[in-house]
């Protein structure tokens, strides 16, 4: 039996399983199954009542899944699916479990543009409830290897889709109130949104429905975030490299001083250069590499024991928006360290 087929076999009988999507890889399971579903919330450790993205093959399940007036949501889904873009909209009480929307009225939903997920939710026939394949707080995963250090021991396939080709989540948008909100940036911009609609697209105000993804510590590595001003980097390692080993997110090719003798080029497998206390992932590209590399470098430099993670500020062009609102989380105070 095939990779697809068997993913299949495992949702129908309530399993979960990880998948990619071109954002990040997601824990899937049928999103019309509450027990299944459940499972999703144990596995990750995450609380109940944080709610699901929902997972369609095409634009036209829209109907099926949501109720009230659609043509915004239409619209969107025409420029941008499958895409990178949740869209927030009165849930279809039939056909949501309350266990998929934390108990909300409204419902998470979008296409993904990954070929292995359309095909594994078009041959289920079903939507798939699908978080973040990470452990609850944790550091989005961005290959299959991401999720297999996660959480391989608790699900029974992890399909490989390659590395994602965004990188970071996709951006959510509420269209369940009368006004269009952001409620997470990601690579489609509020500005794109906005031209297609005809209208504007406001901050998020805090009125909606809060979402978990939007609490100010998350997707945090282990090791303490610092960001500064790309001009006040080296300075700020220079600092910080007596206190144990230094981490840079080296974006846009910021490139070490020759005194901290960095050899570039020197890449090991998980895309590091070392010298003594100093261990650098270089991001090679602009803006979009970052978004690309963010979840991976995060990951790397922490498995390195770096006991602090130095990253310039990101430029808040396009995707850099998204980038700097995830690495604004990932430096945010933890619960456990306030
Ligand atoms: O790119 C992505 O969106 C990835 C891939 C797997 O699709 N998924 C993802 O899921 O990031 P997760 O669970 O890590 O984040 C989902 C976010 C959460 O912040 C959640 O609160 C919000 O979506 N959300 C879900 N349903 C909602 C609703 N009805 N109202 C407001 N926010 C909602
Ligand atoms: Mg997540």
């Amino acid at each position: 039996m095939n990779e697809v087929a068997r993913a299949v076999e495992l949702l129908l009988a309530g399993d979960v399983i990880g998948l990619p999507t071109e954002t990040v890889y997601g824990l899937a399971a049928d999103a019309t199954q509450p027990h299944a579903v459940r499972r999703v919330f144990a596995i990750k450790g995450r609380p109940v009542g944080h709610p699901l993205i929902v997972h369609l093959a095409d634009q036209s399940w829209l109907d099926q899944y949501c109720v009230g007036d659609l043509s915004r949501a239409k619209c969107l889904a025409n420029a941008f699916w499958p895409g990178p873009l949740t869209l927030i909209l009165p849930k279809n009480p039939a056909r949501v479990p309350d266990e998929v929307t934390g108990g909300l009225g409204t419902v998470a939903v979008r296409v993904p543009a990954h070929p292995l997920a359309l095909e594994v939710i078009g041959e289920l026939g079903r939507p798939v409830a699908a978080p973040s394949a990470n452990r609850f707080g944790a550091v989005s995963p961005t290959t299959r290897d991401h999720v297999v250090l996660d959480l391989g021991d608790r699900v029974p396939l992890i399909l490989d889709g390659g590395p994602c080709r965004i990188g970071i989540e996709s951006t959510i948008l509420d269209l369940s109130r009368d006004q269009a909100f952001l409620l997470r940036p990601g690579a489609i911009t509020a500005e794109q949104l906005s031209v297609v609609l005809g209208e504007p697209v406001l901050e998020n105000d805090g009125q909606g429905p809060q979402a978990p993804g939007t609490l100010a510590s998350h997707y945090a590595p282990h090791a303490r975030v610092v960001l500064v001003a790309p001009q006040d980097l080296w300075n700020t390692v220079r600092a910080l490299m007596d206190g144990g080993s230094v981490g840079v997110l080296a974006l846009s090719g910021a490139a070490p001083p020759a005194e901290f003798g960095i050899v570039p080029g020197r890449l090991d497998a998980h895309g590091l250069v070392r010298a003594k206390e100093l261990v650098v992932y270089g991001v090679q590209g602009g803006i979009e590499a970052a978004a690309h590399d963010l979840y991976a470098g995060l990951r790397a430099l922490d498995e390195a024991g770096c006991s602090v993670i130095v990253s310039p500020l990101p430029e808040l062009r396009g995707i850099g928006v998204a980038v700097l609102d995830r690495l604004e989380r990932a430096a945010a105070p933890r619960p456990d360290q306030a």
